[in-house]
């Protein structure tokens, strides 16, 4: 058995390491376009940050996981072939800035069609909208000279920070097909790898166009979380009641839970708000404007809520932030990766230098560069945004702290030696919650913090 991965980004590097890790006997190849990516991946440095990553390549890489460009080989030689490509957002045309853009699919699928020289199972682990297997299927069965191929649906639940754990313990996993033998064929073959280390009573088999739909609705579920807590954090700022009080005191309802009910400056990341957009997407096309609209406004009040912080932190600094600094603490999407995809820093930094503030960021894994492009786009430049190398140089001589990310490091900082060095009344915006606040106060600080009465 061979498995060939197409695309060795954030979901296909972690995914089919574990593969390989837990199957020694099932020889594992990764392939990309992208030779510098490739190359990381072959280095010491990969290209990905998630603990206990290096430890689980290290073991399979040159045993039976391979990471390498030559893309048409490597189907050739693949049983099962992944297809982990990226389904970014499209940016022109119908659909604009909600549908999935399916070029790298489709390519993918055409690319497959023409080099395989026998059967094939094509497994769809990138997140796209529903119907996508149907048109897979239909490029490879019409494009290639045997048209021997099983699609199926395989979403990956892993989350950014905990790729590892996630893998090697996953609450499920899921895997659609066609309910046809060959269909259900595939779906064991799939299944048996699985199985190696996955209990059995966790994956599910379902029909293909469930899989799909699972995916981007167990998204959608986990950012209405938070966009319904980010909401009350609004009312319990109004009120003075405590947010975190409030989630507490709802989460020990068995039938509410307390998980992903952390109030926030917002969520960010890869995958909620691309996929809650196709949702939307999928909805209006297949004319449901009014369930359309429901799933939007949790994308709204996330934005809302991002916009709120900007505010907060203007409104406080006496309406003007014009030529003050700000050290923003924390710039990927969450604690534990070096992502920024749709992170929140991206919008309050770029609210504050609209207002005319220097902004000071630091964050401990995601690089300068990253933090400059994010902000001001391809080749932008704005001497007001300064990245710092560390939490204590971004605060010097600044009038306030905004903490966009819960990194661990961010709760034990030199509290009182960073107050001393900072302009008063020296303001902390916790975007997070995570911040000692009693011991903030007592040094002198005004705190304020997301669903919480602010300081005197
Ligand atoms: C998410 C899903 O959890 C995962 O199952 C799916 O495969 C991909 O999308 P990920 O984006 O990696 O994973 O991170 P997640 O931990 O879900 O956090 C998403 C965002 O929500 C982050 O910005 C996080 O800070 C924020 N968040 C999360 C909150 O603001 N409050 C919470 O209570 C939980």
């Amino acid at each position: 058995m061979r498995i060939t991965c197409l695309g060795a980004g954030y979901v296909g590097g972690p995914t089919m390491a574990m593969i390989a890790a837990q199957c020694p006997d099932i020889q594992v190849t990764v392939v990309d376009h992208n030779a510098s990516r490739i190359a990381a991946w072959n280095s010491d440095r990969l290209p990905v940050y998630e603990p206990g990553l290096d430890e689980v390549v290290r073991a399979a890489r040159g045993r039976n996981l391979h990471f390498h460009t030559d893309v048409e080989h490597a189907i050739r030689s693949g049983d099962v072939i992944f297809v982990c490509v990226g389904t970014p957002t499209k940016t022109s045309g119908v659909g604009a800035g909600r549908a999935a853009d399916l070029r790298y699919i489709e390519r993918a699928a055409r690319t497959i069609a023409e080099v395989s020289e026998g059967p094939k199972i094509v497994v769809e682990k990138s997140t796209i909208p529903v119907k996508t297997a149907e048109a897979l299927l239909t490029i490879l069965r019409s494009n290639s000279r045997h048209g021997d191929f099983q699609v199926l649906s395989n979403p990956e639940f892993l989350a950014e920070g905990t790729a590892v754990a996630d893998l090697r313990d996953p609450e499920r996993i899921l895997i659609g097909g066609e309910r046809t033998p060959a269909g259900e064929a595939a779906m064991a073959t799939l299944a048996d790898i699985y199985a190696r280390w996955v209990p059995r009573e966790r994956i599910l088999t379902t029909n293909l166009w469930s899989s799909e739909l699972s995916k981007l609705v167990a998204n959608a579920f986990l950012a209405q979380r938070i966009s319904s807590i980010n909401s009350i954090s609004a009312l319990c700022e109004a009120t003075g009641a405590d947010v975190g009080e409030v989630a507490d005191a709802i989460g020990r309802d068995s039938r509410i839970g307390p998980k992903f009910l952390r109030a926030s400056v917002g969520f960010g990341g890869s995958c909620f708000r691309k996929d809650i957009l196709n949702l939307v997407y999928l909805c209006e096309h297949f004319g449901l404007p009014e369930v359309a609209e429901y799933w939007e406004r949790v994308v709204r009040m996330n934005d809302w809520q991002k916009d709120r912080f900007t505010r907060m932190i203007v409104s406080t600094l006496f309406n003007t932030v014009s030529e003050k600094r700000i050290a923003v603490l924390g710039f990927a999407f969450k604690k534990d990766t070096n992502d920024t995809r749709d992170s929140p820093a991206i919008a309050v930094v770029r609210g504050l230098l609209e207002e005319n503030a220097t902004v000071a960021v630091y964050d401990p894994k995601v690089p300068a560069e990253a933090i400059r492009l994010e902000v001001l786009g391809p080749g932008g430049t704005d001497a007001r945004l300064v990245v710092a190398a560390s939490a204590a140089e971004a605060a010097a001589g600044a009038h306030a702290l905004a903490v966009l990310t819960e990194w661990d490091e961010f709760r034990s900082l030199d509290f009182a030696a960073i107050h001393a060095g900072m302009h008063k009344p020296a303001c902390v915006f916790d975007g997070r919650n995570i911040l000692p606040r009693s011991e903030l106060e007592r040094i002198g600080y005004r705190v304020f913090s997301i669903g919480k009465p602010a300081s005197a």
